[in-house]
């Protein structure tokens, strides 16, 4: 668990659109990265190409290098679906399953996987699972109810217990508390910081409060207008990308002054 990503020299297109331009770097074991920037900027484009998500749509591809602890992701005879079961994603909004109960959810992507699992086998899974997403002691007693029966925040920490149940490598989540309310914000925030020891850890925020509470290493991403490709303006450790940046660009967004 846990591995290390290496992009190099990273084109992003969405046909003929060039959405994300030559982004290079290193994403950290873990640890916490966050991708900060303005909307539009290309952090959610270049997250999904980290799982080969991007491509699912219709027209869109990627050129470049995408290493997952040496290995290219994006070679020759890779399986995406094989890469999305070690590089696991959350999403803005939690999308549980509505007509599965908590623990199929929990087990959704293992099935969709074609796993045969004994049933005894499926109940520790679950609930290791469950654990390690904090839900637990709250749904312990309630497995077989819904899981649109949750709250917000609960439901979002299912859609991450469904992420750890298929044993990933890295987890990739996109702006995983825009829907939260500040409690739930918290409790994710917490549970990404007790993540971390076993995994790689990619997030998208818009609030660079959570950047600053969370990551460990930040990267900022900006776009020169519109129609024009975002780019990695400048990836530190987090501490120092919020307090002494190196590019004026970073500064200003930062300080809140744009342009
Ligand atoms: N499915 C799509 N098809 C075509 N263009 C898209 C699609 N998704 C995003 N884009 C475009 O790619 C650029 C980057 O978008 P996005 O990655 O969503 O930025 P961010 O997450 O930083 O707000 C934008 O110009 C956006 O309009
Ligand atoms: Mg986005």
């Amino acid at each position: 668990m846990s591995k290390r990503i290496e992009a190099k020299n990273l084109d992003i297109y969405y046909g003929k659109f060039k959405a994300v331009e030559d982004v290079s770097m290193v994403i950290e074991p873990r640890a916490v990265t966050a991708f900060i920037g303005p909307s539009g900027c290309g952090k959610s484009t270049f997250l999904r190409s980290l799982n080969r998500m991007h491509e699912v749509i219709n027209g869109a591809y990627v050129e470049g290098e995408l290493l997952l602890d040496g290995h290219d992701l994006y070679g020759p005879g890779v399986d995406p679906v094989n890469v999305r079961r070690q590089i696991g994603m959350v999403f803005q909004r939690p999308n549980p399953f509505p007509t599965m109960s908590i623990k199929e959810n929990v087990l959704a992507g293992l099935r969709l996987n074609n796993k045969r699992m004994p049933g005894r086998e499926q109940d520790e899974v679950c609930e290791k699972a469950l654990r390690g997403a904090n839900l637990w002691e709250e749904v312990k007693n309630r497995l077989d109810l819904p899981g649109s029966g949750l709250s917000g925040g609960q439901q979002q920490r299912l859609c991450i217990a469904r992420a750890i149940a298929m044993a990933p490598d890295v987890l990739l989540m996109d702006e995983p508390c825009s829907a939260l309310d500040p409690i739930s914000t918290l409790a994710i925030e917490d549970l990404i910081q007790e993540l971390k020891a076993n995994y790689t850890i990619v997030i998208v925020t818009h609030n660079m409060q959570q950047a600053a509470r969370v990551s460990d290493s930040t990267a900022f991403f900006n776009i020169a207008g519109t129609g024009a490709p975002g780019k990695l303006i400048e990836m530190g450790p987090t501490e120092q990308i919020f307090s002494t940046p190196e590019k004026q660009e970073t500064e200003n967004y930062i300080t809140g002054r744009f342009g």
